[in-house]
This record gives structure tokens, sequence and C-alpha cells, in this order.
């Protein structure tokens, strides 16, 4: 039994949906969801800066918090950094998220897959490389979505789904004339939009539907298994004999940005105690 808890971190809201299935499924862990606020957005960052601003970061949470597993719920980090942080921080457990290229590629009729992603996603060579493994007949539209990445993290996640649609559809659209007929939905902020993403990408023409793919369930299962792997699991059922303050999960924020509305109905529906990095 290890009462140590498991951490997601993101630049902000976009490893939600990771965490809260994460949850539900094991709800005898303890979770610590930190969204690295203070230095939104990552996506246009270099690979080198947010290699020194992740290293910080997991420095500070791991001081406070000792998690025994991270999952870095981003797409951007991952590929920047994930390697980098498993040699700093060997006592860790490391998740890291990368497009779903290969349930991508073995669907792809037309031997053609999109990636929807930030722009430091899109410019890394991780994807491509990734398919050149498990689908070397496949060509790869990359398609960077900085606006996208705005939208979801200033509430387009609680935004009706025409407002999101119509957040969507330029992106689909120009999926569908490049000739992708799988689109990966390459930054976990997306992830927030899928509903709308799969409202379009239905057509009456065979040959124009496009399928959607995102990484939650594949991530959610590898840390799963690492913590049954590694005999590393909590108690389940009654959960772990903790004072209560040290039970919470929390949803922690980097910076100065009181929770305010927003990150509070946020927390709340995920079942996470909002507060700043600097209450800890
Ligand atoms: N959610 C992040 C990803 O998966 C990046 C968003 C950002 O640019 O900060 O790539």
């Amino acid at each position: 039994m290890d009462l140590r808890p498991v951490l997601f971190l993101d630049s902000g809201i976009g490893g939600l949906p990771y965490c809260r299935r994460f949850m539900r499924r094991n709800p005898g862990e303890r979770v610590i969801y930190a969204a690295d606020r203070a230095n939104f957005p990552y996506g246009t960052k270099s690979r080198d800066a947010l290699g020194e601003i992740l290293a910080a970061l997991v420095r500070n949470l791991d001081n406070i918090f000792r998690p025994k597993l991270a999952v870095l719920a981003c797409n951007t980090a991952s590929v920047s950094a994930l390697a980098l942080l498993r040699e700093r921080f060997p006592d860790i457990h490391w998740v890291g998220t990368v497009p779903a290229v290969k349930p991508a590629a073995s669907a792809s009729r037309k031997r053609h897959i999109g990636i929807l992603g930030t722009a430091r996603t899109i410019a890394d060579p991780y994807a491509e490389r990734l398919l050149r493994r498990c689908g070397p007949d496949c060509r790869l539209t990359g398609i960077a979505a900085p606006e996208l990445v705005g939208f979801v993290e200033q509430g387009g996640d609680r935004a009706g789904i025409d407002e999101q649609r119509g957040q969507a559809a330029p992106y689909i659209a120009r999926f569908r004339k490049a000739g992708a007929d799988a689109v990966i939905l390459g930054c976990t902020h997306f992830v927030f939009l899928r509903g709308a993403f799969e409202s379009l990408a239905g057509s009456e023409n065979p040959e124009e539907i496009i399928r959607i793919f995102d990484s939650v369930e594949g991530v959610v299962s590898r840390a799963e298994s690492l913590l049954e792997k590694h005999g590393i699991r909590a108690a389940s059922g009654e959960g772990p004999a903790l004072p209560e303050k040290a039970r919470q999960n929390l949803l922690v924020l980097t910076g100065d940005e009181e929770p305010g509305e927003l990150w509070g109905q946020r927390a709340a529906a995920a079942g996470l105690f909002p507060r700043r990095i600097g209450e800890l």
C-alpha cells in the first residue's frame, strides 16, 4: 500500500479530462492536479525553455507532495521534456501523453492522418517518427492551433456546443481539404471539444468521413498498469487512513492568480479543491 499521491501536470486545464477519468476509476488514490498557469501557454515556448520550466515546477511539487507517479497530461510538455524529467526525477514513475498515432494510422482508409496540436508539438519530429514505425505508408498533415488552446483555457470547456463547433469547424475543413480521414487531438485542451469535432466529422459522402482520436484512455490505462506493476497502489475501498487534509484531491494553480469563479467551478466539477501554489 502506497499512500503517496498521483500527480497530473499541464499548462492549464488540458489534463483535467485525463485526471477525471483516472479519479473515477481509482477512487482510493489521492490526486494532485497542477495547472501551470504562471507559464501558460506551453505551445509557443522552445524545447529548452520548457525543460527548465518543467524541471523547476516538478522540483517544487516533488518537495511538497512526493508523488509516486506523475502523468504529464500535456502533449507539448511530453514531446519536449519527458526524457529530461525521467532523468532528473528517477524516484517518480512517469507517464507521458503522446498523440494517438497508432490507432489513427490503423483506422485510416485513405492512409492520411491529421494531427491538431500546439506549434511546439507540430514542429517536433515525434509524431512523424512514431508514424514511420506504426504506419509507414501513411501521410501526416499537422496543423497548429494556438487560438483553440486559448479558447478552451479561457472558458471554452464550458461553452455551448454551437460555440465549440464554430471554433472547431475551420480545422475540420482544413483536414478534409488536405484529404485526412483520421484526425488526432494532439493537445490535451482539445479533448474538451471532442464532441464538437465529432459532430463536424461526419459526411453524407463516405469518402469525406473523418474519425477523431484522443489519448485519454491510453494514458489513464498506462498510469494504472504502472501502479499495478510496481505494487504502489493505495488501498481501495475505504481509502487511506490519513488525516482529512492529507487525503484531499487538489487542483493547484501556479502563479499569483486567485482561482476565481471559473477555476472554482472547474475544480468543483472535478471533485478537486482549488489552491494557489503559494498557499501550500
Ligand atoms: N495542453 C497542452 C498540450 O497538450 C498545451 C497547451 C499550451 O500551449 O499550453 O499540448
